[in-house]
């Protein structure tokens, strides 16, 4: 240890212990970066320009410093320090930036409206809310969102209506949810701020493979926050927020028999969600 990093280190004693334990390691590791990489002076300030600049970019509906973190997997590895629970849970995966509230709806409801439904696939998703032991769970609720097909959510774009592609819904007694929108996209995550300075820079596309954005939470169960994925999507191997767990990928099964109140062909999504008992204890 330099005599610098152990005077740094020495001088931290605040209130919290908490805060003491992640600052002390937050400066340990970013001394040991800085003997590795032996920044210059020009070098150093251009990355707290990057930080400076990454905060200029933000807004009430935009948080470049959340894709920033998912761009660098860390989002996904803090969720996986957080998040372990018995065989056969649903895996979390990253919220990402651009959940918003979304308007209550009734089981069977379409979530999407305007050009974005007469252009896209219509599609159907259901399925049931678990426990891990396969109980169903009646009451739960799951927040949905999702791009449109050039890869915009509502609050990114003014031609769509607020709530558009979102919804709030509740599962019946035998734990089963459904809603009809259309088939999702593969699409870019937003260049035009840092997070896309930084992909630039270092040769990565900015590609999430199609999914869908899912809140659950049920009394008793510790809420989940993930993606359904579609199988076969090219992207599935090289996301750009690092956020695809085997588990989470489901196919679209192309269906032109009329169910589910459809009136043509359409595609059909099935996604059972199995949560965490808030009491569950890492026994190994
Ligand atoms: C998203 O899927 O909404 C998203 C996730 C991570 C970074 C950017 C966008
Ligand atoms: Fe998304």
């Amino acid at each position: 240890m330099t005599p610098l990093l152990r005077q740094v280190l020495s001088q931290i004693d605040g209130p919290d212990p908490r805060v003491n334990e992640v600052v002390s390691a937050l400066v340990r590791h970013l001394h040991a970066f800085v003997e590795e990489v032996r920044p210059t002076d020009e070098e150093w300030i251009a990355g707290l320009d990057f930080l400076i600049e990454t905060g200029r970019v933000c807004t009430p509906h935009r948080n470049e410093f959340i894709l920033v973190s998912d761009m660098l997997g860390l989002t996904s590895a803090v969720d996986e320090v957080n998040n372990s629970g018995p065989e056969g849970m649903t895996p979390s995966s990253v919220e990402g930036p651009f959940h918003s509230p979304a308007p209550a709806r009734e089981p069977g409801a379409w979530i999407s409206f305007g050009p974005e439904r007469e252009r896209g696939v219509p599609t159907v998703v259901h399925g049931r809310v678990l426990d891990c032991d396969g109980t169903p769970l009646a009451g739960a609720t799951l927040d949905l969102w999702q791009a449109n097909d050039t890869g915009l959510y509502d609050s990114q774009d003014d031609t769509q209506e607020i709530g558009n592609l979102r919804g709030l819904f509740t599962t019946d007694a035998e734990g089963r949810y459904w809603f009809r929108t259309i088939r999702p996209s593969s699409y870019p995550v937003p260049t035009d701020g840092t997070g896309g300075t930084l992909l630039r820079a270092i040769g990565r596309h900015p590609m999430r493979p199609a999914h869908l954005h899912y809140r659950v939470a049920a009394a008793g169960y510790r809420p989940l926050t993930t993606h359904v994925f579609l199988a076969g999507d090219p992207f599935l191997g090289s996301d750009a927020a690092y956020a695809v767990k085997e588990e989470l990928i489901c196919e679209s099964r192309p269906r032109g028999d009329g169910e589910w109140g459809m009136d043509g062909p359409y595609e059909e999504i099935e996604f059972d969600l199995k949560l965490v008992p808030l009491d569950w204890k890492d026994e190994g």
